[in-house]
């Protein structure tokens, strides 16, 4: 069968030492770290809210290898064919007195933005390159992905306390400050604290994380990417983020966490039709994930894949951000017998969705949805992986 790929942690280092030693004199690099993508299998647009969320780390990952220099200059070329050219930067360590700061190209701001807000220091010179099979911008976090891979090359150079949350957030503030991206902290979490075989039930209130077994070899998680990814104006993210904080405020709550469905019914009247139905998402969405790691803990797949259709169905209808293609590839994939569930996943407008199904019809399920897709998806199927990890050379 031509479609599922597995990652190839392997090929990709090879890729990246390749790549360093054509562009640094034949050297070979010192270190190698990775850091892996994430799929989120419910819980959507719930981590700013405080809410719950559901992801897993995946064999597809970022990998970063590098050397020490000692003239205090920064050099890092990214090997992925969708980033911004040019691939190679080159920068001095930052200061206290000379900070850096965001610029062109938009893809070194993820690394520059880990740099700056890594927490301890000073920042030696390096060289590195970075090699991903990540998609970029498809949902699975590739940001994510790279920012903890940079996090854990810097914890080589000059390490820091170790502390595994503070390490997520300072992440999460690099995408914030230096890519202008208000996301929430459940890509940086997982990719720093993913663990084979599990998912990962996050508390975005209380920063609480619940390792969840996902290991029974009978089922099997199918990522599919739709491989589009429509232009929108850039707003719609900080849209909604907004419109979740003005219900709450007209909730008189800290955050749609607190607020339940009754909550929300008795206060419609305060809230446009639009952000009514956002905050209808946001609240049942925390409920159903919450639902749904219980229903992980007790291997109950009717249960969690219902819950799954019914957020694909709220992200479609009041969060408004699916697409005729995700919709298209979710319909498909509930066509199949032994199809427990399926739902976009990752921010929306494009990407990927996450189809938990018998490992038994995988093929059958690949082969329905390829037939019935209108464009040309590409497939994967995923274990539960581990965080960000230093990889011996
Ligand atoms: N390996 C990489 N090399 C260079 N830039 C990368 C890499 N991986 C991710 N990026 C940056 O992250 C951006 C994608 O992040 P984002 O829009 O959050 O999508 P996602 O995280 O879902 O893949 C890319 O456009 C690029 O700027
Ligand atoms: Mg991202």
């Amino acid at each position: 069968m031509a479609g599922p790929r597995e990652a190839e942690l392997g090929s990709l280092l090879a890729e990246a030492r390749l790549a360093y030693s054509g562009a640094f004199a034949g050297a070979d690099p010192e270190l190698a770290v990775s850091a892996p993508g994430r799929v989120n299998l419910i819980g959507e647009h719930t981590d700013y809210n405080q809410g719950f969320v559901l992801p897993m780390a995946l064999q597809l990952g970022t990998v970063m290898v590098g050397s020490l220099r000692r003239d205090g200059v920064i050099s890092i070329i990214t090997t992925a064919e969708g980033a911004e050219e040019p691939k190679r930067v080159q920068f001095p360590a930052p200061t206290e007195g000379n900070p850096l700061r965001p610029s062109e190209p938009h893809w070194a701001n993820y690394v520059k933005g880990v740099i700056q807000h890594y927490r301890a220091g000073p920042i030696p010179g390096f060289n590195a390159v970075i090699a991903s099979n990540v998609p970029l911008g498809g949902g699975l976090s590739s940001s994510a992905s790279l920012e903890v891979a940079t996090y854990t090359f810097l914890q080589q150079l000059c390490p820091d306390d170790g502390d595994l949350v503070a390490k997520a957030l300072a992440c999460q503030k690099a995408e914030h400050v230096f890519a202008g991206m208000p996301c929430g902290i459940m890509d940086q979490f997982i990719s720093v604290m993913g663990k084979e075989g599990h998912a990962l039930l996050i508390d975005c209130r209380s920063l609480e994380t619940l390792l969840v077994p996902l290991n029974d070899p009978s089922l099997v998680v199918l990522i599919t990417n739709s491989n589009v990814r429509h232009a929108l104006t850039g707003s719609e993210y900080p849209t909604r983020r907004h419109q979740c904080e003005e219900a709450a405020k007209a909730l008189g709550k800290a955050s749609l966490r607190e607020a339940s469905m009754a909550d929300l019914e008795a206060a419609q009247a305060l809230l446009s039709e639009e952000v009514f139905r956002r905050a209808r998402h946001v609240i049942g969405e925390i409920e159903r994930t919450s639902r749904a790691g219980q229903a992980l803990q007790a291997r109950d797949y009717e249960t969690f894949g219902r819950l799954m259709v019914e957020s694909h169905n709220s992200l479609r209808d009041d969060y408004e951000v699916s697409c005729p293609e995700l919709d298209e590839l979710v319909t498909a994939a509930l066509e199949v017998r032994g199809v427990y569930g399926s739902r976009m996943t990752g921010g929306g407008f494009g990407g990927c969705t996450v189809t938990l199904l018998e490992a038994g019809v995988a093929e059958a399920a690949v082969q329905h949805i390829k037939e019935k897709y209108s464009g040309a998806a590409t497939f994967y199927f995923t274990k539960p992986s581990d965080g960000a990890k230093v990889q011996p050379l």
